[in-house]
């Protein structure tokens, strides 16, 4: 026996058998073991054939048959649980052969796999799915009277074996098969299938977007129940959080689609006319976006305590709802009656979490009949997750992505080409730069090296600066308000940030600035390092030194890693030093 092992040991490697007390024990991992690759072979076959990539498919699970010598376990046959676990392989096997040519009739290679599919279906008459392939192999090699028979078989064997008609799937065959259906040499691919980019940018969901809206199902879920039960429902949050979608494409969408009556209103820049667009005699729901737009409105106070007193009345006859931005809130509070109303209801929309960024990269795909290639949702998930304006640049990026889709396939190479969510925002604000006047350039490279600052070390550091601090005067608030219209900052609580991190590492513009920005270091003391109660998002931009020691640390020339892999150890240890 130890003259076996030694040998064993030569061959396959000395840590390959290790010696225990008892005896033996041959320790293999994964792959090593032929049964788990061929399983990891077949699902990864599985995968690619719904990716629309049937030649890689039927290649992949190829290889994974080419893996079967014989019966599985066949030396354990005695032995109960090894039975079981070779018919569940055997299984795995037929069902695997069947994808096999599946996949390589979808591939268009009927010539290639007749043969076999027809040894196939003589193997295992009973398995309906090999007529099926059979029949559709002969189908698409221009033998239909041939394919009419062979089903014309299948239903004869099932039911002189086992007394049943065919399934439903056959069934369906022959009849698509009688009218000549031409879905049965179509590619299985539509080639309409990619034809519409079905994300919206930096554009807010609106009713009529309902059906594409995804990743709000709980908000939704708990904002009508509150509506219902107060009349009054404020959704209220950061710029950029999706505040306006949620009232347009959730809430409003809802509502209608239930047979209520909804108008939409915004105050614009003239909030008096836009009264006139209030339903007459409250027999509507009334959504007022953009609440906010009110206080910077042209009319005078007067009239926006008139448009505010009208709202205030409408919620008296019937339920109303407000999507407002979180640092205007105490503008309209001035309003008493409007703030009483407001409180009534207030719904804080917070950022998606990772689950629901996935179901809002990826409902909107599926619906559109692409694919997403695997990876890609984690990567877009894992460069916006925790980012406090994320989500439009989520979209932004996604339409980029969209324009490079390879047939139906969005892909990870297709992202990575556009730049990703660091590209988006520079061009956003290289865009912004471009459309400013001159005169007002130097003051936006004003705003933004106050919210922004080269650290010691010449790395970017973001801080959350007050914005009574940056509006000093009417031209300070104006550029404000475009760079939040922009996406690339975000106002709340009355304090300002950048949107994204991205902004201050990848628009070589700014990065231009704080290299040339000798008074970086007397403005970084100025960064707010002030605490934000609940918000672990917004807690990870307040770069304390400890933090920044950290960050310097696991950054790349171009902060490209400041981001631990999967929210591990590094990014925990940003969040807690900055709550400190
Ligand atoms: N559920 C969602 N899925 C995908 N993108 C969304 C979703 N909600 C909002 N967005 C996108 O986020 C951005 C901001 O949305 P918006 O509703 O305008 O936010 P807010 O009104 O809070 O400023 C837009 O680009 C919009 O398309
Ligand atoms: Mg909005």
């Amino acid at each position: 026996m130890p003259g076996c092992i030694m040998r064993l040991r030569r061959t396959l490697g000395s840590d390959v058998i290790e010696t225990t007390p008892h005896g033996y024990r041959l320790t293999l991992v994964g792959d090593e073991i032929d049964a788990q690759r061929f399983e990891r072979l077949v699902k990864r076959g599985r995968q690619l054939l719904t990716l629309g990539e049937p030649e890689r498919a039927a290649h992949v699970i190829a290889e994974a048959l080419d893996l079967w010598r014989g019966r599985a376990l066949v030396d354990l046959e005695d032995w109960e649980p090894a039975r079981i676990e070779s018919s569940r392989l055997q299984e795995l096997r037929l069902d695997a052969e069947e994808t096999r040519i599946d996949a390589c009739l979808q591939a268009g290679g009927h010539r290639e796999v007749l043969a076999e599919a027809q040894a196939r279906a003589t193997e295992a008459p009973l398995r309906e799915r090999r007529w099926a392939l059979l029949a559709l192999a002969q189908y698409q090699g221009g033998r239909q009277g041939e394919a009419l028979r062979t089903l014309h078989r299948a239903r004869t064997v099932l039911a002189t074996e086992l007394g049943l008609d065919p399934g439903p799937d056959l069934v369906a065959l022959e009849q698509a098969n009688l009218r000549q259906d031409p879905a049965l040499v179509a590619e299985a691919v539509s080639v309409e299938a990619g034809a519409r980019c079905p994300y919206l940018g930096l554009v807010p969901y609106d009713v009529a977007d309902a059906e594409g809206f995804f990743g709000r199902d709980a908000e939704v879920g708990e904002c009508l129940p509150r509506l219902a039960a107060t009349g009054v429902l404020a959704v209220v949050g950061p710029s950029g959080c999706g505040k306006s979608s949620l009232v347009r494409a959730g809430i409003a969408a809802t509502l209608r689609r239930d047979g209520r009556r909804v108008v939409i209103v915004s105050p614009g820049t003239r909030p008096l006319d836009a009264l006139a667009a209030l339903p007459a005699n409250g027999d509507a729901v009334l959504v007022v976006d953009q609440c906010e737009q009110v206080v910077s409105s042209n009319d005078d106070a007067m009239g926006q305590s008139r448009f505010l007193a009208a709202v205030t009345e409408y919620a008296g006859q019937a339920p109303v709802v407000v999507a407002v931005r979180a640092d205007r809130l105490s503008d309209l509070s001035v309003h008493a009656p409007f703030a009483r109303m407001v409180e009534r209801g207030v719904y804080l929309l917070g950022p998606m979490d990772c689950a629901n960024l996935c179901a809002a990269i990826e409902g909107p795909a599926h619906q559109a009949g692409l694919l997403l290639e695997p990876g890609l949702v984690d990567v877009l998930a894992r460069d916006v997750e925790g980012e406090p304006g994320a989500l439009p640049l989520l979209s932004y990026a996604l339409r980029q992505t969209w324009e490079r889709h390879e047939g139906r396939t969005l892909t990870v190479a297709g992202y990575r080409e556009t730049g990703g969510i660091r590209e988006a925002v520079a061009r956003s604000a290289e865009g912004l730069y471009e459309q400013l006047p001159l005169e007002r350039r130097p003051l936006l490279r004003d705003v933004l090296l106050r919210l922004v600052a080269a650290g010691p070390d010449g790395e970017p550091i973001r801080g959350r600066v007050a914005r009574g601090s940056l509006t000093a005067d009417r031209d300070h608030d104006q550029l404000i308000e475009q760079l939040v219209a922009a996406r690339l900052v975000i106002s709340d609580d009355e304090v300002v940030e950048l949107a994204h991190e991205a902004l201050a590492r990848a628009w070589p513009r700014l990065r231009g600035w704080l290299d040339d920005d000798v008074e970086g270091q007397r403005t970084l003391r100025h960064l707010s390092t002030e605490p934000r109660p609940g918000s672990g998002s917004h807690r990870e931009r307040r770069l304390t030194s400890r933090t920044r020691r950290s960050t310097r640390r696991r950054r790349g020339p171009y902060g490209a890693a400041c981001r631990a892999p999967s929210g591990g150890a590094p990014r925990r240890a940003r969040a807690g030093a900055g709550r400190g």
